[in-house]
């Protein structure tokens, strides 16, 4: 059986890492890809990487370029060129220097590999996917965004450690943009199957969202030199999963809405099913007229985000 490819677009921390979780699920083979300027780190990296393999036990070939011939007919390709947050720096700081990278970035791919599903992560989450579906000219269902991955991961996480139980056990749903106004739904979070306001006070849940909704900025602020990764890796790694081993996940991602929860030609985060098509369903739910009042916000912030994205 031939064996999936996967390229990875910016060899830096979320880049290497998904690399790296990649090839141990042996998801396929795997190209980091980086600028010239750095001519040599992702091909070190992916070296280091085939090393660990025979001690790790993953079959994968994985290799570093600086240019996008070593990616041509990927069937995914993740996105994670750009600008990290730095302390003091917002998602949305990085909007003009990130448009230009994943502009460029995306050409470049689509390219190589015209039938490859995308699964971005540069920030600003929302406008990025926005531009990479534009830059590529693919259409909506092959663009896909993450970012409801990790931060459902991160809101799960805390929920278990308040509770003192498996994260396996924690199912969630988060929705809107990736941003401080996202939006946590603890109506649609359960924990075996039990529904979180059965097992947790308001007071607790609300913190629990709060902390979820800045969750990067928790994290930037602990590094101090740049942003998550482990956590943002393996949720892009999830989705390639979904999409590689056609899965159909229902996750959390940046989707093209066209009409759903009302919203018209944007890319927000809502459940959809993943598999090899891509995007194959948005899948709609039913939210209060308080989640629907939140959602909202969230994604008319999304379409100031993309209102100020020059391409
Ligand atoms: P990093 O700085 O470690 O790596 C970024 C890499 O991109 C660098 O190696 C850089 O040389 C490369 N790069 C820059 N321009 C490029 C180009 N034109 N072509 C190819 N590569 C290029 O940053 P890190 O931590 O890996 O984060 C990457 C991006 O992902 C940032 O924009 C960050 O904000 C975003 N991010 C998004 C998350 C999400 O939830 N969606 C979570 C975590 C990070
Ligand atoms: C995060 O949520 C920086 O967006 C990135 O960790």
């Amino acid at each position: 059986m031939k064996r999936a490819k996967i390229s990875i677009i910016g060899a830096g921390n979320v880049g290497a890492t998904s690399a790296h979780w990649a090839a141990a699920k042996e998801l396929g083979d795997v190209v980091l890809v980086d600028i010239p300027q750095i001519d040599g780190v992702p091909q070190g990296k992916a070296l280091d990487l085939s090393e660990a393999a025979p001690i790790e036990d993953y079959d994968a070939r994985i290799t570093g370029a600086t240019s996008y011939d070593a990616t041509k007919d990927s069937d995914v390709v993740i996105i994670t060129a750009g600008l990290a947050r730095k302390p003091g720096m917002s998602r949305d700081d990085l909007l003009l220097r990130n448009t230009e990278i994943v502009k460029s970035v995306s050409q470049q791919v689509a390219a190589a590999s015209p039938n490859s599903v995308l699964v971005v992560v540069s920030n600003p989450l929302d406008a990025m996917v926005y531009v990479a579906h534009k830059a590529s000219g693919f259409p909506a269902h092959r663009v896909v965004g993450m970012a409801g991955v990790l931060d459902t991961a991160r809101y799960r996480s805390f929920i278990a450690a308040e509770l003192d139980v498996s994260v396996e056990d924690v199912q969630a749903l988060l929705m809107g943009g990736h941003g401080d106004d996202m939006v946590p739904l603890p109506r649609y979070t359960s924990v075996g199957g039990i529904p979180l306001p059965e097992l947790m006070a308001a007071d607790k849940i609300e913190a629990i969202v709060k902390r979820t909704r800045s969750g990067g900025a928790e994290i930037v602020n602990l590094l101090k030199t740049g942003s998550a990764y482990y956590a943002p890796s393996a949720a892009a790694v999830q989705m390639t999963e979904a999409i590689i081993r056609d899965k159909k996940r229902v996750l959390p991602c940046a989707a093209y809405c066209d009409g759903e929860y009302g919203v018209g030609g944007y890319f927000v985060g809502v459940p959809v099913k993943l598999g090899t098509r891509g995007v194959e369903k948005v899948i709609e739910v039913k939210l209060t007229a308080d989640e629907r009042k939140l959602f909202e916000a969230s994604v008319q912030h999304v379409k100031d985000l993309i209102a100020a994205v020059k391409l």
